[in-house]
């Protein structure tokens, strides 16, 4: 694997669950493989799992781990041809080559601004690290893609569904703040590539893109969506259409036990108790998200790996 922006970086999805549930079994079965080798882990925003597990994974093929907390550092310029005499002291350029030269893997959290689509949309913090560093690029979740996310969602659910076909729904749910639509398009990528029968649900107006939902099913009464679920996947976006706006809080979308019905309960975390979820589901047996939460170490750490066997 040269880089890991996007799940379309997987070149054989199949094997590369297999691999991460036999990594699971054996963590440190290639310990070796990163010996002398260096993780940098970029944030530009707030992280609890994806920068423990992440770490946890290199360090489990033997990797040094820097983390750099980007807002302490030189205020980064992305534009080519600014005359940099504001805010920015650094251009990107120099940083990314810089940092290429402490790192034999790099990767970059960078949330989207949710205020200019355009921007967004042409990932220009992702791309510009894939642009100008001189080596292999991690997405630890970017302005529309978290696809370490759905490797480890793609892992749970291949554990621990009974079915050869299961029916997975993604459920939106209200939340107070204006939340990416990355973990939502990733999710849907990424099930579009298993044997899985998949529908999404939100009130109407809350389309995703339809470059990402492409023929799935979208259905927007929630309790028929939900009908003979085996996974429930609830996640809020913001508003996609009228970009990065809450226009909708309505309490009815949360999700509730007797909605979910017999199905897994998955979430990404973190997640807002009793809006986004009823405790009486999170506490519940039918919650999988401390599943989700642990393979995100296998998920990062198939992805090193694969990385590293390319270096
Ligand atoms: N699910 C997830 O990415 O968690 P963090 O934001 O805590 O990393």
């Amino acid at each position: 694997m040269k880089k890991y922006t996007n799940i379309k970086d997987i070149s054989n999805l199949q094997e590369t669950i297999k691999e991460a549930i036999l990594l699971k079994m054996n963590p440190f079965e290639f310990s070796d493989l990163g010996k002398h080798k260096t993780l940098v882990m970029l944030f530009f925003n707030a992280s609890l799992r994806t920068r423990l597990s992440t770490e946890k994974a290199a360090k489990n093929l033997g990797m040094n781990v820097m983390i750099l907390n980007v807002n302490d550092a030189w205020n980064l310029e992305f534009e080519d041809g600014t005359i940099m005499n504001a805010n920015t002291s650094e251009h990107i350029k120099e940083a990314a080559q810089v940092i290429s030269q402490y790192a034999d893997v790099i990767a970059v959290r960078a949330f989207p601004s949710l205020t200019d689509k355009q921007k967004d949309e042409s990932e220009f913090v992702m791309n510009s690290f894939v642009k100008h560093a001189t080596v292999p690029i991690i997405n630890m979740e970017s302005a529309t893609a978290h696809p370490l996310q759905a490797l480890a969602d793609a892992i749970t659910i291949t554990e621990l569904t009974e079915k050869p076909k299961p029916k997975v729904v993604l459920s939106w749910a209200p939340h107070p703040k204006a939340l990416p639509q990355a973990v939502a398009n990733s999710f849907v990528e990424m099930m579009q590539n298993m044997d899985v029968d998949l529908t999404i649900t939100h009130p109407e107006g809350y389309e995703l893109s339809e470059a990402i939902t492409k023929n799935t099913t979208i259905n927007h009464n929630q309790e028929d969506a939900l009908k003979d679920a085996d996974f429930v996947y609830v996640k809020n976006w913001s508003n996609y259409k009228d970009y990065g706006k809450v226009l909708n809080q309505d309490e009815n979308w949360m999700m509730t036990k007797s909605k979910l019905g017999k199905a897994k309960f998955m979430h990404c975390l973190p997640v807002r108790r009793n809006v986004v979820v009823e405790d009486a589901v999170l506490d519940s047996e039918q919650s999988v998200v401390m599943q989700q939460a642990n393979n995100r170490t296998f998920s990062a750490q198939i992805v090193l790996k694969q990385i590293l066997e390319d270096l």
